[in-house]
């Protein structure tokens, strides 16, 4: 069988159907921003999304436990002020965010996830996007104290693919097992409860108020009720993203 094979030929010419769809949507996806409280929900829609859309999930939060990770003396310096529950200067999180969206596969959208939540990394964000006209696209991902407790209290991550599970709402099919690579999973540094309780209060001073200014700023800010299962969220952002 050669190349001019009638259904080679089709099957190539869907294929560049499929991709020509693929980069319009990336286009219009833009800079997706998920917001929310710790535990909200925000690094499950964010790896579902990207997935789904077919561009990169950004979390600078894994970004930095990346870091930490490798024992770098950066890494140490993260550790100690992510054990504390409190934020990483904006000038470090800014250039690891800027220098993350020059790489190429950011050119026709990605999804954000743990960023901006200063009102600096906002400002700096906007400038970043307003040099190549991306536009942003915020969701606000709304849950109840109590819910956040437990949400994050039950996490459990597969340190080797990064899925997230819930013992409470998502456990894995075997006890403290990845599904999908069989490796144990870990509880994040972060994720104590005297911990969560100074996350809580660093979202409350500096991360709410980040939504008014981005109102102000007149970016579309959608509000999403994070108390729904996980796929019906979903379901409701990729009908918003893909809504014409
Ligand atoms: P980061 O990693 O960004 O943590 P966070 O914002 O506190 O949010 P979480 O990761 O805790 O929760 P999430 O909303 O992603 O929820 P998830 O999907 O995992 O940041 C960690 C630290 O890094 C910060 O404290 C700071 O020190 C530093 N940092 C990071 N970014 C920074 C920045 N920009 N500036 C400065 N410092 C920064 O879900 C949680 C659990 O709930 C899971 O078990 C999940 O299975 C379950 N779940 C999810 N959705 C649902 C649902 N709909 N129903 C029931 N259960 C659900």
């Amino acid at each position: 069988m050669t190349d001019s094979h009638p259904n080679r030929v089709e099957s190539a010419a869907g294929e560049a159907r499929f991709n020509r769809l693929l980069n319009t949507l990336k286009q219009a996806v833009g800079a997706v921003i998920l917001f929310g409280p710790p535990g909200a929900g925000k690094g499950t829609q964010a790896r579902g999304i990207g997935r789904r859309l077919g561009v990169p999930h950004i979390s600078t939060g894994d970004m930095l436990r990346l870091q930490v990770s490798a024992g770098t003396s950066t890494g140490r310096d993260a550790r100690a002020i992510m054990e504390q529950g409190a934020l990483i200067p904006d000038d470090w999180v800014n250039h690891m965010v800027e220098t993350r969206l020059r790489e190429p596969d950011c050119r026709g959208g990605f999804v954000l996830d743990g960023y901006p939540r200063t009102r600096g990394q906002a400002a700096a964000l906007d400038k970043m996007l307003s040099n190549n006209g991306t536009q942003m696209k915020v969701f606000n991902i709304v849950v109840g104290y109590n819910e956040i407790i437990r949400r994050t209290t039950g996490r459990r991550l597969c340190p080797r693919c990064g899925t997230i599970y819930n013992i409470y709402v998502k456990p894995p099919r075997e006890p403290n097992l990845c599904d999908r690579d069989q490796t144990p999973l870990e509880i994040r540094i972060d994720d104590r409860e005297d911990v969560i309780r100074e996350r809580i209060q660093a979202y409350e001073k500096q991360t709410r108020p980040v939504i008014e200014y981005l109102r102000e700023q007149k970016q579309a800010v959608y509000e999403v009720d994070g108390s729904l299962p996980p796929e019906k969220i979903s379901e409701q952002l990729v009908e918003i993203l893909t809504a014409p």
